[in-house]
């Protein structure tokens, strides 16, 4: 899919206390020849209690898709116990907070985003017990919950739902989106609004003799809004899970909340999508203002629990309408999702400078949030890939997520390379849309198959005969294991990114210089902070480039990390020389 669009808990005390310098061996540059000078004369960075509440500004998310990740009961579906089990790989990983994708009691049609009770866990993920021993392992670890609000909509299964679809006069009777039909049957659409997912966004209930909207899929009716009760409802499911511990939430289809009052018709904007429908104006369904008020209100309700902070789904248009998603006054969304900048699929240098650019001028000293991947979208390689390079594409892309200013979020596997893996057959289609728009639109299964842990049968994700979607069939190569003993993985090189990250100041919270501005090839940039400059580079094409470094030019610089081919210990930054798609990181002498 594209575009988808009590008590409060005491502060972590020393939740981004990092402990570990980064040992000589794990400084180096990844294919050295020489033995480069390490980063160990640098402190690590160390994080107060006082700034603990700003965790999130440098923090690098891990998405999680439960159905996917772990399987520890033998079912061939993942779950929160599996998730525990992992927490010391995610540490290793260095990781600070996980996000999971929606684990509360489902019909699983939208595999969990059709939620019908959001105070409970459902019983194929486990327990609240287990969730609350999941927060706590986490905790021990330094890693942060992060959960999934779906709130523009519910499950038709949900009570609210089936309560508000009784009858007209049933006091709930305004929580959806419902309308009289029109047409000689009285039954059709009262305009031409489209659905997410494919056809009408209306349908037709026969018990109220009306119809509701729905912008996803059609067992996914979208809640009213407008309705204070609504609203409250939801504040308080929101309260319910930061009582239990979690430190934020990722808010599905966010700009999604409201629709044209009026209901009018969507101008087409021309072209057809994969279902076949004329592609509409977003406008009267999609990012009204009333979404700002409410988003002042939950941060009001966030802002109850110290150190929280809510993250938003927000494919948006352009820079403009991302930074409103802040509030005028910082009391909206901290981390609204850049999606303009790795969800582009164009591996062009400008492009990238301009986006990032964008997110370190206009977004009034507000921190972005850069997201390469998700559960929405065909992975990495298979958006930004050649089919010759793909390990060092994905490696120089990493490079890009974890040394700018942003907020880094990716998602599981991503740190070994896991691939895409499309169904072949329209029969093995779990994903609905995937049915609906075969073979055009092949639905998401692709990117939600099983984590590759080691190369025994299900790839170490599940003991299972048959698991939920199969694991791909590169997996005996590409798992963790493997990844682990090989200097040269994806894994390894994760793991150096992240922990450069942490440890070197200057990458951790130093200010950002765009450099080279006008070179088509190289993405170049440099971080400062008073304990040193870190330069960056990124090769963006499939030859070998030669560049001078502007601002820097004359100076030494000895490497931290290299990807896509051997580099010497140290540079001289008149003449940096990067491999096809390879990156350096590099601290100035
Ligand atoms: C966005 C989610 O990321 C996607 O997976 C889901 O299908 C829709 N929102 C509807 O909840």
């Amino acid at each position: 899919m594209k575009n988808i669009g009590s008590k409060p808990q005491l502060p972590l005390l020393l939740a981004a206390l990092l402990l570990n310098t980064l040992s000589p061996a794990s400084a180096s540059a990844q294919t050295t020849t020489t033995s480069p000078k390490t980063t160990t004369h640098t402190p690590p960075v160390r994080v107060s209690l006082e700034q603990d509440n700003d965790w999130w500004k440098t923090a690098v998310f891990y998405e999680i898709y439960p159905r996917s990740f772990q399987d520890s009961n033998g079912d061939g579906i993942g779950d929160l116990n599996g998730i525990t089990e992992r927490l010391d790989y995610l540490k290793a990983l260095g990781i600070d907070a996980i996000w999971i994708s929606p684990m509360y009691p489902s019909p699983q049609v939208d595999f969990g985003y059709d939620i019908s009770n959001y105070e409970d866990v459902d019983p194929q993920y486990g327990t609240l017990k287990d969730f609350d021993r999941l927060v706590a392992e986490a905790k021990k670890r330094n890693i942060r919950i992060v959960l999934d609000a779906v709130m523009n909509h519910t499950s038709d299964k949900h009570p609210w739902f089936i309560e508000s679809s009784s009858s007209r006069t049933n006091p709930k009777q305004d929580w959806y989106v419902w309308v009289d039909g029109k047409g000689p049957d009285g039954k059709q659409p009262p305009n031409n609004w489209i659905s997410e997912f494919g056809h009408s966004a209306w349908q037709w209930d026969p018990k109220r003799n009306q119809l509701y909207y729905h912008k996803f899929y059609i067992q996914q009716p979208d809640l009213n809004w407008r309705n204070p009760a609504v609203e409250k409802a939801m504040f308080d499911t929101l309260r319910f899970w930061m009582d239990r511990g979690v430190s934020g939430f990722r808010l599905d289809a966010i700009p999604t909340l409201f629709e044209d009052p009026q209901l009018r018709d969507a101008a087409p904007i021309g072209g057809t999508n994969a279902y076949g429908d004329p592609k509409l104006d977003p406008s009267l369904t999609d990012n009204l203002p009333e979404v700002h008020d409410v988003l002042k209100r939950m941060r009001k309700v966030i802002n109850e629990y110290p150190g929280r902070m809510l993250i938003g789904e927000t494919y948006l248009p352009n820079i403009t309408e991302l930074s409103k998603m802040y509030g005028p006054n910082h009391d909206e969304l901290q981390l609204p999702m850049d999606m303009n900048l790795g969800i582009t699929n164009k591996l062009d240098a400008s492009i990238f400078r301009q986006k990032i650019n964008e997110a370190e001028t206009q977004l009034d000293a507000n921190t972005a949030l850069f997201v390469f991947d998700n559960h929405d979208n065909p992975r990495i390689a298979a958006r930004y890939g050649d089919g010759v390079h793909d390990d060092a594409i994905e490696k120089m892309l990493a490079t890009v997520l974890f040394t700018t200013k942003a907020a880094a979020l990716m998602y599981y596997g991503d740190e070994i390379g896991m691939p895409t893996t499309p169904p072949t057959r329209v029969e093995d289609v779990k994903d609905p849309i995937g049915r609906t728009g075969w073979p055009k639109e092949k639905g998401r299964d692709g990117e939600r198959t099983p984590m590759q842990w080691d190369a025994s049968k299900d790839a170490g994700f599940s003991t299972a005969n048959q698991t939920w979607l199969p694991a791909a069939p590169n997996y005996k190569t590409i798992n963790v294991k493997a990844e682990q003993a090989d200097p040269n993985s994806m894994l390894n090189w994760y793991k150096k990114l992240i922990a450069l990250r942490k440890t070197n100041p200057a990458l951790h919270s130093g200010n950002f210089t765009m450099l080279n501005p006008d070179d088509p090839n190289v993405l170049s940039y440099e971080r400062a902070s008073s304990s040193g400059k870190v330069v960056v580079a990124c090769n963006f094409t499939a030859q070998p480039q030669k560049i001078s470094l502007t601002g820097d030019s004359g100076r030494k610089a000895h490497i931290l990390a290299a990807s896509g081919g051997n580099q010497p210990a140290t540079i001289n930054l008149n003449e940096v020389e990067l491999p096809p798609f390879g990156s350096i990181v590099a601290a100035v002498e």
